[in-house]
């Protein structure tokens, strides 16, 4: 219907008595002031013509049109009129029949767009929503006074709130749209739809002057229900409680004074930090997909056959991971035994999803039948790639990469899970280094989304693009990272928990560490992430790493008494706390234990800021993702903030580490850790980069923009 080669970023048409208005602007016809100015003019000339009776708003491509184009976030451009927010009311204000063409994903300015028309057709695979609230704004272009106003409060509250889309079966149960299209073409449908109402004379429905459809009473409650649940799962934000009040507003307010109001709300939300921090998370992970020196169109390799090597904790949960995303494995195992535990895990793992009804009898029959097991690392010998997840000891990894370098066919990429390992000494094994790297998954893999893939000194740029490309497929956010002690996550996690230990022996409680910690927005502090895991693993790890260490890099010997007493955390009941349950309660035992550390240690028992806790957590992360850079092994410093949101849960409204070290002030980090190095010597001393930074005033980002330039 519309001449696909066209540059304009609106096109116009007119098919009988109907005008199309076309949004041409690839990939997603985001509402670029181009496109806003268009759109008018379209309006203008179609109100003028006497020829055109109703009007169809559709959109080329992938979707009617993606939201507010977030490019201009922050920029002059946003002002531009007509601004988002006034073009929707342009749209209403058409004495003809606006009909929108709903078809891709249309979420945010593209779903207030269609709100702004009078009628609404959706393709039957359109998905829609007001996702402002996931980059720590609200719907500014009407979305939060024209949603109550069709589908009614609670659902314009829970949709609005949550930022969680509808597909067009439930749109049309709610009231969002008038009508599904049938498959194919959504455009033509809105047209058929468009005749109908010339044909009925059935004239504007305006949203704005719809009545809002429930009793005060109930509104008020359901404002309150909303914002005490808000106050457990969105603590420390602002953008969640800011979307509620303008929804609420409109219990009270006429549209105009709501519209006006939701302007200003809207105007907070885009300058604040959280805002600021949200987008950044946003375009953080798009980038770190691109690898400086790995071209966007490098060859991929094929990867049909995938074996995983080891069906223990990790081995069973990659799998799982691949299964998730429809593609198949074969499982690898040394003998029957093992790889029927690591089987019925998997199972047992399928089984509890399905129970909690998240997961339907057929989707779990179908993902087990994907996982094939094997005995005998023979079974490689046709693999595009293998993932190894056996024991963490360098004499069985190498032992496994010799066999391997024997059995995998040519070209096929070994990768292999380890988490403290060498990944060049393992690769130095095997006659294909190139061929060699890590894919560092988390626990549990079938769950966290973060894969740091571990790029070795001779690893292939093929294999690196495909890894990357791979980590996509299956809902994975890929990190290239350098071989280092604990790669960037785990190697900036234990200066972090090194400081909550001293911060123990110093004169704080457990409990008191992971208030602050929890109180800046991570789901957990580092005492109950300890218990979850499990004392004993990092006990373990402990007394095999003092083997290597010097003396004085011995961990706080707490952990050892704790373990001693057979507490090994949550899976015992007991840990740094007791457990009721889930519930971690302070255990006075604990605290005795705590005080007779610190009487041993001579040291006097001190009461210990909130900040002081903070900034010694937070900022040794800050000062190890600082060097981690200068040494090379991370990309860019958003590439750090990447793999603490996915693998560490740093909160996102916070944008990742060194981002938050961005919003601080460098140097007013670096004067922290100045104070900090005088007081506790040479652990605090400040990266060399970050005072570098710090002195020139610049900033992470900056850093990472410079770089991308090439200077
Ligand atoms: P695990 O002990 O649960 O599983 C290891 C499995 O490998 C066992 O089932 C064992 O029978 C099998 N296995 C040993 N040698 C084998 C061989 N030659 N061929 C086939 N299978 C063999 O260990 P887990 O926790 O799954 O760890 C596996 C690897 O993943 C380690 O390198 C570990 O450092 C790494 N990792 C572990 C994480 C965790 O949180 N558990 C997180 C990230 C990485």
């Amino acid at each position: 219907m519309v001449a696909k080669e066209s540059n304009e970023p609106v096109l116009l048409q007119q098919q009988g008595g109907v005008a199309v208005i076309t949004i041409n602007n690839p990939p997603v016809n985001v509402l670029a002031k181009q496109v806003r100015m268009a759109i008018a003019d379209c309006l203008e000339e179609v109100q003028d013509d006497r020829l055109v009776n109703a009007v169809v708003i559709c959109g080329n491509g992938r979707n009617l049109c993606g939201g507010a184009d977030i490019r201009e976030f922050n920029t002059p451009d946003r002002q531009v009129k007509p601004m988002t927010r006034d073009l929707m009311n342009l749209i209403e204000a058409c004495e003809k029949p606006v009909v929108a063409a709903i078809h891709g994903p249309t979420l945010g300015g593209g779903l207030e767009l269609a709100l702004g028309c009078h009628y609404r057709v959706a393709d039957p695979t359109a998905s829609m929503g007001l996702p402002e609230v996931h980059r720590g704004v609200i719907p500014g272009a009407g979305g939060t006074q024209r949603l109550p106003r069709l589908v009614g409060f609670q659902t314009a509250v829970e949709m609005i709130t949550g930022g969680a889309p509808v597909d067009a079966g439930k749109a049309l149960e709610i009231g969002l749209v008038d009508r599904v299209a049938d498959d194919g073409d959504v455009c033509g449908d809105a047209v058929a739809f468009a005749h109908e109402l010339i044909e009925t004379e059935t004239g504007p429905r305006r949203v704005s002057e719809l009545p809002v459809d429930v009793e005060p009473d109930t509104g008020a409650e359901l404002v309150e229900e909303t914002r005490t649940r808000l106050e457990k799962s969105a603590r420390g934000m602002q953008a969640p409680f800011s979307c509620l009040e303008s929804v609420a507003n409109t219990l009270t307010m006429s549209f105009r004074d709501g519209w006006t109001r939701e302007a200003e709300i809207s105007q907070a939300a885009v300058a604040s930090v959280e805002s600021r921090s949200l987008v950044h998370a946003f375009f953080a992970e798009r980038q770190a997909a691109k690898i400086p020196d790995v071209p966007a169109d490098t060859t991929l390799r094929p990867v049909d056959r995938i074996a995983i090597l080891g069906a223990g904790t990790m081995g069973g949960g990659i799998a799982m991971s691949f299964a998730n995303a429809g593609m198949s494995v074969t499982l690898i195992e040394t003998d029957q035994d093992s790889l029927e535990r690591g089987l019925g895990r998997i199972e047992a793992n399928y089984a509890a999803t399905r129970d909690r009804g998240r997961l339907s009898e057929d989707d779990m029959a179908a993902r087990m039948a994907r996982i094939t097991g094997a005995v005998g690392i023979e079974a490689v010998a046709e693999a595009d790639l293998v993932i190894e997840a056996v024991f963490e000891e360098m004499d069985v990894k190498q032992a496994v990469f010799r066999d391997l370098d024997r059995l995998a066919p040519e070209g096929a990429i070994l990768a292999t899970n380890t988490s403290t390992l060498d990944v060049d000494a393992i690769a130095a094994v095997t006659s294909r280094p190139e061929d060699v790297l890590g894919m560092h998954f988390f626990s549990p893999a079938n769950v966290m989304t973060l894969l740091e893939v571990v790029r070795a000194e001779k690893t292939a740029k093929d294999v690196i693009a495909t890894v990357m490309a791979l980590s996509a497929n299956v809902d994975k956010t890929g990190v290239v990272v350098g071989v280092c002690d604990g790669f960037v996550g785990n190697r900036m996690l234990a200066p972090y928990f090194r400081q909550a230990d001293f911060l123990v022996e110093e004169g704080a409680y457990p409990q008191d560490v992971d208030r602050v910690v929890e109180e800046f927005g991570f789901r957990m502090g580092p005492f109950r992430v300890s218990d979850l895991a499990g004392l004993d693993i990092s006990w373990a790890i402990e007394k095999r790493r003092a083997e290597t260490r010097p003396a004085e890099e011995r961990f706080s010997p707490l952990l050892d008494r704790i373990c001693e007493l057979g507490r090994y955390g949550q899976k015992t009941g007991a840990g740094w706390y007791s457990y009721e349950g889930r519930n971690a309660v302070p255990d006075p035992e604990i605290e005795a234990l705590i005080r007779a550390r610190s009487d041993q240690m001579g040291s006097a028992r001190r009461n210990i800021s909130d900040e002081e806790i903070l900034q010694r957590c937070i900022y040794s992360l800050i000062n190890e993702g600082a060097r981690i850079l200068q040494e090379g092994l991370a990309i860019r410093a958003s590439d750090i903030d990447v793999v603490w949101l996915h693998g560490y849960g740093f909160p996102r409204w916070r944008g990742g580490p060194m981002f938050y070290a961005d919003m601080v002030g460098l140097d007013e980090v670096v004067a922290t850790l100045d104070r900090f190095h005088a007081d506790w010597g040479d652990k605090w001393e400040p990266a060399a980069l970050l005072r570098e930074l710090a002195e020139a005033g610049s900033t992470f980002k900056a850093w990472d923009a410079d770089r991308a330039a090439g200077a």
